[in-house]
C-alpha cells in the first residue's frame, strides 16, 4: 500500500503510466477506483456513467486486439500519416498497444444516453469521473491512462461486451501495478501564461495587483 499522498502532489506528479505488472488488483481496491470516479460531476447530477471491469483473459486479448489494430492504423505501420509523438510517449504508447491485455483489469468507461450524436456535452460528464480514476489510482499506488483508440472498434467491443445500444463507451483505462522503470513524476504542459489569457481572447497581462 503506497503512502497517502496529498491532492496537489497527485494532480503535480500524475501521468500516463503504460508499463504495468500482471499481478492481481484486489477487487475491493478496483472498487476504490469506481467510488472515486462517481465524486466527479455529471450533468444536473444525472451521473449517467456506467463502468465496466473486464478481468476475464479472452475478453481483455480480444479487446487488446482491436485496440492495438486501432493503433496500428492510427499511429502504426499502417498509417498513412500519423500523427507526430515525442519519442518516449511513441515508445511507451505502443508498448502498451501490444500489452493492453496483460493489464490485470481494464475499466471500460460508459455512458448512458438517449440517441443521438456523441457530442461534447455528452462527454462532459464522463471525463471528469475518468479523471478521478486516473488521480485515484495515483493516490493509490497503481498505474494507469487515459486511452481511447478502442473507439476505432465500437461496435464490435460493444457487441463482445453486451452494452446496449444507447451506451457509449468513452475511454478503455488499463490498471495495475506499475512496472519497474515506469512511474509518476513530473509532467512537461505548455507554461500556464502561454495559454491564458484575461478578460479579452489574446490577452495575457492579468496584472492588477
Ligand atoms: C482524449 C485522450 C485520448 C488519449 N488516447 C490515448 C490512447 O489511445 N493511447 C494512449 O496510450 N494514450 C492516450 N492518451 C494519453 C495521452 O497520450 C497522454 O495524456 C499525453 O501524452 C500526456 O502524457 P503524460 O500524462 O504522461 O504527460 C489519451 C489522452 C487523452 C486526453
Amino acid at each position: 500500500m503506497s503512502k497517502d499522498i496529498g491532492l496537489f502532489e497527485a494532480i503535480y506528479s500524475q501521468r500516463a503510466v503504460r508499463y504495468l505488472k500482471p499481478d492481481p488488483v484486489p477487487e475491493a481496491t478496483l472498487l476504490r477506483l469506481i467510488e472515486c470516479a462517481v465524486k466527479a460531476p455529471s450533468g444536473g447530477n444525472s451521473q449517467p456513467w456506467k463502468f465496466l471491469i473486464i478481468r476475464d483473459e479472452e475478453l481483455k486479448k480480444r479487446i487488446s486486439r482491436h485496440y492495438r489494430e486501432s493503433w496500428e492504423r492510427v499511429y502504426g505501420a499502417k498509417a498513412s500519416s500519423p500523427p507526430p509523438l515525442a519519442s518516449g510517449v511513441r515508445r511507451s504508447a505502443t508498448h502498451l498497444a501490444e500489452n493492453m491485455h496483460t493489464a490485470p483489469a481494464l475499466i471500460l468507461a460508459c455512458i448512458e444516453h438517449n440517441g443521438g450524436p456523441s457530442s461534447m456535452g455528452r462527454g462532459a460528464s464522463i471525463y471528469p469521473a475518468v479523471q478521478n480514476i486516473l488521480l485515484a489510482a495515483r493516490g493509490l499506488g497503481l498505474g494507469s491512462a487515459l486511452t481511447t483508440l478502442h473507439k476505432g472498434f465500437e461496435n464490435e467491443i460493444k457487441t463482445l461486451l453486451g452494452i446496449p445500444d444507447n451506451v457509449e463507451t468513452a475511454a478503455l483505462l488499463p490498471i495495475g501495478y506499475i512496472a519497474e522503470g515506469d512511474g509518476y513524476g513530473p509532467t512537461r504542459r505548455r507554461p500556464v501564461g502561454e495559454i491564458t489569457f484575461w478578460d479579452t481572447w489574446g490577452r495575457h497581462n492579468g496584472s492588477q495587483d
